[in-house]
């Protein structure tokens, strides 16, 4: 009991001193007491309300009695009336016994043929249920990232796409999916407005592919989708994948670097959110102007504790004329010695038609995410009503970017066809087909049509000659 509760104070302790120094934390302890210090044993509900403790002890202690306890579990628990003031730390017969009375927690509640107390909780799914002093399970409200509702509902529907429970939003609610995996801000009004490029297409030399598949038609250059975790940066990751892209097609795979979006994250901080979202066009600008060093130079550290964390900037350029730039720091990965920065030209927009020519490598979009779009497994997304059925907080959207990647028309038994866009998220290589998705095309849905960008590497013949040298130099 002693040594335990020595422990508590050297922790206590030390937690003090490292918040208010050490003239202080004297202060405050002299003003606490041992038994404030004991850990709550009831704040989970009494754990063995039909144990004997303060009668196997042979009674209780009248007023403050620190050593009047008995072993409960892996702790003690006191049988002094003392104990009564802060309730916490009691024997579970302490008011049968000492007391006469009832004790105060008295609900049960059951699940699964298990019984459970007054204040112990469970999570269904997103909401805390706690176990209430009517013994009544009380459960949060929040609608949830995976309801099992709108997943039936979709796939009983005829929408075209199927639904499945993800595990790693299971136990999220709607809106934490909203904060924390989408993370791109509307590009302000001007940006909005930038002309679109527009080709003047000859309909009979320049007829379109039915199909395209960037992927296909540059194997071993198109990015894997990448995971962003709760983080909500898809303005970094989109961008960072399409310049990864379009470098590797530009250099016709003589440099195939994956830019890494931690980079952006923590360095592109100027007007931009982090992990707590920003904007693409503000993404291309430091692509731009800044550049930023590959994935396995300045590695992914999703955020473990707040999802909004940042992390210092740990990686700076300087001009070496002509507009490129050169790396002034090493690779925050100390195994890595390739700091290369990779820059972009400006970026352009384009309508979403000159997006479906010939031989077009990937382009970022901007698109809103609606609750139904992170059950999506397969097939061509359009937003439902599946969850119309349920109350207005079931319903919620945000804005996402992503990298579209082709484009194509599935044949219906009617004879119609359906025309969609093949887009890669940042959602992992298990969410929908293999990290891609396929959407409606032709109708803006989602507005993903609204605003499309993207940029060419900025790549000399010098550059792609020394990358050459230096990956050769490293095999002999
Ligand atoms: C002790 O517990 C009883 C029963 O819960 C309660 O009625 C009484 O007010 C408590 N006494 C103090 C001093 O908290
Ligand atoms: C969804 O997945 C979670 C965790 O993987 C699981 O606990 C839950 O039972 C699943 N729900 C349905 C309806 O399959
Ligand atoms: C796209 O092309 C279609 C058909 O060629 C045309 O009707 C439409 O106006 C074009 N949209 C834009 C934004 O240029």
């Amino acid at each position: 009991y002693w040594m335990f509760n020595m422990k508590l104070l050297l922790l206590t302790a030390a937690v003090l001193l490292l918040v208010v120094g050490e003239g202080a934390a004297e202060r405050v302890l002299s003003r606490r007491t041992k038994r404030e210090l004991a850990s709550p044993l009831h704040v989970g509900g009494i754990r063995d309300p039909f144990g004997s403790y303060c009668q196997r002890r042979g009674g209780c202690c009248p007023g403050r009695d620190d050593l009047c306890t008995v072993p409960y579990l892996d702790t003690i628990c006191y049988c002094d009336l003392f104990c009564n003031r802060t309730v916490s730390d009691c024997c579970p017969d302490f008011w049968g016994h000492c007391l006469g009375v009832q004790p105060p927690f008295i609900g049960t509640c059951e699940r699964n043929g298990n019984k459970f107390f007054t204040g112990q909780t469970y999570k269904e799914n997103c909401n805390l249920c706690t176990c209430g002093t009517t013994g009544r399970w009380e459960c949060e409200q929040n609608a949830c990232l995976m309801e099992p509702d709108i997943i039936q509902a979709v796939n009983r529907g005829n929408y075209g796409w199927r639904a499945a429970n993800y595990s790693q939003f299971y136990g999220m609610s709607l809106d934490e999916g909203i904060r924390f995996r989408l993370g791109t801000q509307r590009p302000s009004r001007t940006i909005m407005n930038m002309n679109e490029i527009q080709m003047n297409m000859d309909p009979q030399s320049d007829r379109l592919p039915l199909y395209f598949n960037s992927a296909e038609k540059w194997p071993g250059k198109i990015h894997e989708p990448l995971d962003q975790g709760n983080c909500a940066a898809s303005w970094a990751f989109s961008t960072a994948a399409v310049a990864s892209d379009r470098i590797s097609i530009q250099s016709m795979g003589h440099m195939t670097p994956q830019l890494s979006p931690q980079n952006l994250i923590s360095c592109d901080t100027r007007n931009q959110g982090g992990c707590a979202g920003g904007r693409i066009d503000g993404a291309w600008w430091y692509l731009r102007r800044r550049g930023v060093v590959t994935e396995e130079c300045y590695p992914y550290r999703p955020p473990q504790q707040t999802p909004a964390e940042v992390g210092r900037c740990m990686m700076q350029s300087r001009s070496i004329g002509r507009g490129k730039r050169q790396a002034t720091q090493r690779c925050p990965n100390t195994h890595n010695y390739q700091n290369d920065i990779y820059q972009s030209t400006p970026p352009y927009r384009l309508s979403s038609n000159v997006s479906q020519t010939k031989n077009t490598p990937t382009h970022a979009s901007i698109m809103e995410v609606h609750e139904d779009f992170f059950v999506y497994k397969n097939g061509i997304y359009k937003h439902t009503d599946a969850s119309f059925t349920k109350p207005p907080q079931y319903r919620n959207h945000g804005t996402h970017s992503v990298r579209i990647t082709g484009w194509g028309e599935e044949r219906n038994f009617d004879g119609t066809s359906k025309k969609y866009w093949i887009a890669a998220n940042s959602w992992g290589k298990n969410w929908g087909e293999n990290g891609y998705f396929r959407i409606a095309r032709g109708e803006n849905e989602c507005e993903i049509e609204t605003f499309v960008i993207g940029a060419w590497g900025r790549i000399t013949m010098e550059d792609m000659h020394n990358h050459h040298h230096h990956h050769r130099r490293r095999h002999i």
